[in-house]
């Protein structure tokens, strides 16, 4: 029998992950892939007529078997792209989302790009808004914290991975606890903040850390015990925090009252998802 060809491969997935309701079903198709053959995804489709040999349409098959029953691609090839940098992810760690990026973009508003300052990254999973604040404040120092030693076992690899383990440290606490904010110039946190209850994709909730995502019967239990935490933020201190678009004006709510200024920002949909505060 001739062997397949790229297209014909990705033409019979994506039909198989479209039936099944798999998200993103032609986009999975390619990554997979891409990543079985280990080609950037773009030169895998002009190489569109490439015949695939069989142990490599095998391996696709294996891993399409999985990603039918809904495990998430970027666990399936252990990368997730976030702000421009591939980062190591597995089931220990939330998978980066693109709406997080919104967290370095509003502090890049506020902080100058040769920032000497220290920035601190509360519940940062696998450490993607850690390194890509070290990345874009190339003088800063950050910290990022996580209450899951797993968690910061993955952060750890991408620290290393990025060469950035000279500016970026990583600690295992509950939020800021044992940490000094006096010579803080920012804090960025995207905590857990989805109520429990609340109905998720399956590829969510069977896939992704429960840690990561709940936080209690209205999303903010963990925030309402994270905003007291900030009472020796520094005068001129900037927090920007990623919130549930449901319950952002609850969460502007919490900011502790000495705060000079805090509002909310929008996503790119327009939807209200970042508690901005600045001390
Ligand atoms: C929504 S995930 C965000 C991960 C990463 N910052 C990102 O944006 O992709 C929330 C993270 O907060 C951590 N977390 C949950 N409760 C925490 C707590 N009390 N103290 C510190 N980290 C916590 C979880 O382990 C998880 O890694």
């Amino acid at each position: 029998m001739p062997m397949a060809c790229v297209a014909e491969l990705v033409a019979h997935w994506h039909g198989r992950f479209l039936e099944a309701g798999v998200d993103a079903p032609r986009l999975s198709a390619q990554l997979l892939l891409a990543y079985v053959l280990g080609m950037e995804r773009m030169a895998m489709l002009l190489a569109r007529d490439h015949p695939v040999a069989p142990e490599a349409e095998a391996r696709m098959a294996s891993l399409a078997q999985r990603r039918l029953r809904g495990e998430p691609v970027a666990y399936l090839v252990g990368e997730k792209e976030f702000y421009g940098l591939s980062l190591t992810v597995s089931p220990s760690v939330l998978i980066p989302r693109p709406e997080t990026e919104g967290l370095v973009d509003i502090v890049r508003r506020f902080v100058p790009a040769d920032s000497p300052g220290l920035m601190v990254d509360v519940g940062t999973g696998s450490g993607a808004v850690a390194v890509a604040l070290a990345t874009v404040f190339s003088q800063a120092r950050v910290l990022g914290l996580d209450i899951s030693p797993a968690a910061l076992a993955v952060a750890a690899t991408n620290v290393r991975r990025l060469h950035l383990a000279s500016r970026v440290g990583l600690v295992c606490t509950d939020l800021l606890v044992g940490v000094h904010l006096d010579a803080v110039c920012v804090v960025v946190a995207n905590l857990p903040y989805v109520p429990e209850g609340r109905t998720l994709s399956w590829e969510v909730v069977g896939f992704e850390p429960a840690g990561a995502l709940f936080a209690g019967p209205d999303g903010l239990a963990v925030y309402r015990r994270f905003f007291p935490l900030l009472a020796s933020m520094p005068r001129g201190g900037l927090v920007v925090c990623e919130v549930d678009a449901e319950h952002a004006s609850q969460a502007l709510a919490l900011v502790p009252s000495h705060a000079a200024q805090a509002w909310l920002e929008l996503d790119l949909a327009g939807r209200p998802r970042y508690v901005v505060v600045v001390f």
